[in-house]
């Protein structure tokens, strides 16, 4: 028994922010932000309910569902629109559900602790969970911070999830947080993110890592079987570092960050979503989702689409 993903979503904001502009208020420039990120551009604007709404609907349309046939909605967020009520009760309000709702923050690995919610809440009687991950980190970045300014950005993606007695897609899951790190990356309220980028940068490699490790191994996969990596999106030197480490080429990872950034919990489904567009995802093969955040937070799973 277990959980079928039916239908994804994904919102970006209309507003394209090149490395270009940014070069223009700050002391960086197109060449750095490339060679050190793969960051070639971002998307600006929306909040977190706005975009999670888009997003939300468009995975309700794809899954080909009913409104009311949701039973439960499930937001992450590292940046809500208020600190109460929930954003999830606004997506909510906005779709006209009237479903239970919550928020769950597990920074950059929001989206894979939703899901890992939603597993729950279906082994344990609903029938259909819409997963959302949504960030407006540009709220909360000083546009004045190279450190920051040229890594975050706003987005949102989202998945219908449906119990299924005969099966799973969901082979395996991995999560983890370390508590004791949490000054490496913060945002304290009314103020903006902060970061030591070479800590973060080491111990993600490693948590990325550790976790997909596992995961493999419990769902009984080596990594020859993966199809396909949906990583978090936070650079690409990240990304080459653990799939290097894992035995695990880059033709097999999918990278939107050159055109999107770091949406935190929105880029693992804005990721799967390009990799679908682009006839990358079959039914049959094995994917790796992975990702880790401030906290720190990680989480890896390994599915087998349906
Ligand atoms: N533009 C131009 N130059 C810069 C910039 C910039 N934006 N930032 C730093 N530099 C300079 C530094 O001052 C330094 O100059 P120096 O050599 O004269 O001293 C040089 O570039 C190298 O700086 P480093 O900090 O060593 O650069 P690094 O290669 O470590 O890259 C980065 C920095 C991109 C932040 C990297 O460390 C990183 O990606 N870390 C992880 C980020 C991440 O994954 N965050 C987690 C998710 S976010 C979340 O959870 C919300």
């Amino acid at each position: 028994m277990g959980v079928r993903f039916k239908g994804w979503g994904i919102a970006v904001p209309e507003r394209v922010v090149t490395n270009d502009e940014l070069s223009r208020t700050l002391d960086t420039s197109d060449e750095w932000i490339r060679e050190r990120t793969g960051i070639r551009e971002r998307r600006i604007g929306g909040s977190a309910g706005s975009l999670g709404t888009t997003a939300a609907a468009a995975a309700i349309a794809d899954a080909g569902v009913a409104l009311d046939s949701i039973d439960f909605l499930v937001l992450a967020t590292t940046t809500p629109d208020r600190i109460t009520p929930a954003t999830s009760t606004t997506i909510a309000a906005n779709l006209g559900l009237t479903c239970p709702t919550m928020d769950v923050n597990a920074a950059c690995s929001g989206f894979m602790f939703a899901l890992r919610t939603a597993q729950g809440l279906l082994e344990t009687g609903n029938k259909r969970i819409l997963v959302v991950g949504s960030e407006n980190l540009s709220r909360w970045v000083d546009w004045d911070d190279r450190n920051m300014a040229v890594l975050l950005a706003d987005g949102a993606g989202a998945a219908v999830l449906d119990y299924d007695e005969t099966g799973t897609d969901v082979l395996s899951f991995v999560l983890g947080t370390d508590g004791t790190s949490a000054d490496l990356l913060s945002c304290e309220h009314d103020g903006f993110f902060q970061m030591d980028g070479k800590e973060v940068f080491r111990r993600a490699v490693r948590v990325v890592v550790d976790s997909a490790s596992e995961a493999m191994e419990r769902a009984g996969v080596s990594a020859e079987d993966i199809a396909l990596v949906v990583p978090h999106q936070a650079n690409i030197r990240i990304i080459q570092a653990a799939a290097q480490r894992l035995g695990i080429d880059m033709e097999r990872c999918v990278v939107v960050l050159d055109r999107y950034g770091n949406t935190s919990s929105s880029s693992i489904p804005l990721a799967f979503y390009d990799a679908r567009e682009n006839g990358r995802v079959h039914a049959g093969d094995y994917a790796l989702l992975t990702g880790f955040g401030a906290g720190m937070t990680w989480a890896s799973a390994v599915v087998k689409w349906s």
